[in-house]
């Protein structure tokens, strides 16, 4: 008999199989009050796994037992009755309703039928305040928010229900060390209450820090359960991926050259306030800031996505301009990989062919004017191969692909293009351990090749891997900008909180 506690959660034999199996004999174990990560590459079965769990996905072998008893969930409403909760990868929220009713859109609170509003936004604004969102209005719609904060709300919805085994799929993909740090303070607080917590993530710093046990997925198959303090990251990488991975120094690059971006004032109402900089010919900037800081707004604002109200873009040598939308920004130059792959990228019910090249037909164009799909083809493959994206071929609708493999399919299509400013918003987002390698090669690839860069990221240690400067946004200003070697840790966080004292108060007396 089995000597230890009932597990929380328990499955013997578990898989699943689209075209090929993703899920092969998982026999996976989460204790009460523990947090179990799940790691594993792009594409090894890890959200299959969550959303099995939390009834999305049906499984076709294998069982679940929840608390000891046979657990067969109908849907999500079912996983959620019996308190499963989870905070899904891609953002789920519904950009045209606002932040409180994405909140709490299974349970609005309502009064005779209707939805009672005066509690609903007090019931927001206490979700908010957990995350640190308190001065986020609960009637916002969400399609105006950034990543970042988007993915705030999800977590401060699961937290705000009653939940015995929480499933977060790379929650902090896109925030920044202080947020995550409150985040942990939430599941340690949950886990002394005896909740339980699956958390996926490819950041093994994080995995160290609030992991209990790690578990390790490499093709749909669990190869490890560790306990976290015996896991290197090393060992880990080893694991995931079956082999060595390659480290990601690379050699120092040439001085940059002449200037390619001269970003001068620019503003847009609140969100990108006077911001001024410039980026030269094989040099890669990055940009750091929190959450909300307006990292995303700035590269909309450069890119003519969003209207600028003041100020001036200038590229190569032509004088400056404020482009009105993205068309523009592409013919004079300018390719952006946007954060969300999802609203502003990717068509997913089509192949991979053709999001990669559908922003440069033209390459593969024949005279007369019909599409050589056979270079087409060879020209997808060879971008996949360099990162290692995992698909059954370029005719694969995205859709179906794992969350990570999507992200490098949108970063092959402005690769194949060719630009003079790449602007990247969160190029590794979601991304494995070995395809990041890859990003970074790519990236300094196109430094080497005299393309000037702009990163923006919330990872500061990829920042400081990648990039010959970092500028710091703090409130929609650039409060200063640091020379490799300049910089440290503490000196990136301690500017990109700079401006943030002052707003805070300021908001309190706004309308
Ligand atoms: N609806 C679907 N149809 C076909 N294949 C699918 C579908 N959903 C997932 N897959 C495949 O299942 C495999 C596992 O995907 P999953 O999303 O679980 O990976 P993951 O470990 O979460 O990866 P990532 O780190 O990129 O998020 C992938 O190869 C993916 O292409
Ligand atoms: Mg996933």
């Amino acid at each position: 008999m089995n000597p230890g506690p009932i597990p929380r959660v328990r499955t013997a034999g578990l898989g699943k199989s689209y075209a090929v199996p993703v899920l092969c004999g998982v026999d996976f174990q989460c204790l009460p009050g523990e947090v179990h990560a799940l790691i594993g590459a792009n594409g090894a079965g890890k959200s299959t796994l969550a959303k099995i769990l939390c009834g999305l996905v049906r499984a076709d072998a294998g069982t679940l037992e929840l608390d000891g008893r046979p657990y067969a969930p109908s849907g999500k409403r079912d996983a959620e009755a019996a308190g499963i909760h989870i905070v899904h990868q891609e953002l789920n929220l519904i950009g045209t309703l606002s932040v409180a009713e994405n909140l709490f859109l299974a349970g609005l609170p309502r009064r005779m039928g209707i939805v009672d509003r005066t509690r609903l936004r007090g019931a927001a604004r206490e979700a908010l305040a957990r995350v640190d969102l308190g001065n986020l209005d609960p009637d916002t719609p969400v399609g105006a928010l950034g990543v970042g904060v988007r993915q705030q709300i999800e977590i401060a919805g699961a937290l705000a229900r009653h939940c015995r085994l929480l499933i977060l799929d790379e929650p902090t993909a896109a925030l920044m060390d202080p947020q995550i740090e409150r985040l942990f303070g939430h599941i340690r607080r949950l886990r002394a209450d005896g909740v339980s917590t699956i958390y996926v993530s490819h950041r093994m710093d994080e995995i160290r820090r609030i992991a209990d046990r790690v578990s390790v997925l490499r093709d749909g198959r669990l190869v490890a359960t560790r306990p976290a303090a015996d896991l290197a990251p090393d060992e880990a990488v080893r694991l995931m991926a079956g082999r060595d991975v390659e480290s990601r120094a690379t050699a120092p690059r040439a001085a940059p050259g002449p200037v390619r971006l001269r970003v001068d004032g620019l503003s847009r109402g609140a969100t990108v306030r006077d911001v001024s900089f410039e980026a030269r010919a094989g040099e890669i900037l990055g940009i750091a800031g929190l959450v909300g800081s307006g990292r995303t707004e700035l590269l909309r604002a450069i890119f003519g996505a969003d209207r600028a109200d003041a100020g001036g873009v200038a590229v190569g040598g032509a004088p400056p301009r404020r482009f009105r939308s993205p068309r523009e920004a592409v013919a004079a130059g300018v390719a952006m990989i946007p954060e969300d792959r999802k609203e502003h990228g990717l068509l997913l019910p089509r192949p991979i062919r053709v999001n990669a090249t559908i922003a440069h037909l033209a390459a593969f164009r024949r005279r007369g004017g019909l599409l050589d799909r056979r270079a087409e083809t060879r020209a997808v493959e060879r971008a996949g191969a360099a990162m290692d994206l995992r698909s059954s071929g370029p005719e694969q609708p995205v859709a179906e692909l794992s969350g990570g493999n999507q992200q490098k399919v949108l970063i092959a299509r402005w690769l194949m293009r060719d630009a003079e400013v790449y602007l990247f918003d969160e190029p590794t987002r979601g991304i494995d351990v070995a395809a990041k390698a890859a990003v970074y090669r790519l990236l300094d690839d196109l430094a080497r090749r005299g393309k000037a860069c702009v990163v923006v990221s919330s990872e500061m240690e990829e920042l400081m891997t990648l990039c010959d400067r970092i500028a710091v946004l703090s409130a929609g200003r650039l409060v200063r900008t640091f020379e490799r070697g300049a910089w440290s840790h503490e000196r990136l966080l301690a500017a990109a909180f700079e401006g943030v004292a002052g707003t805070a108060a300021n908001r309190g007396t706004e309308p």
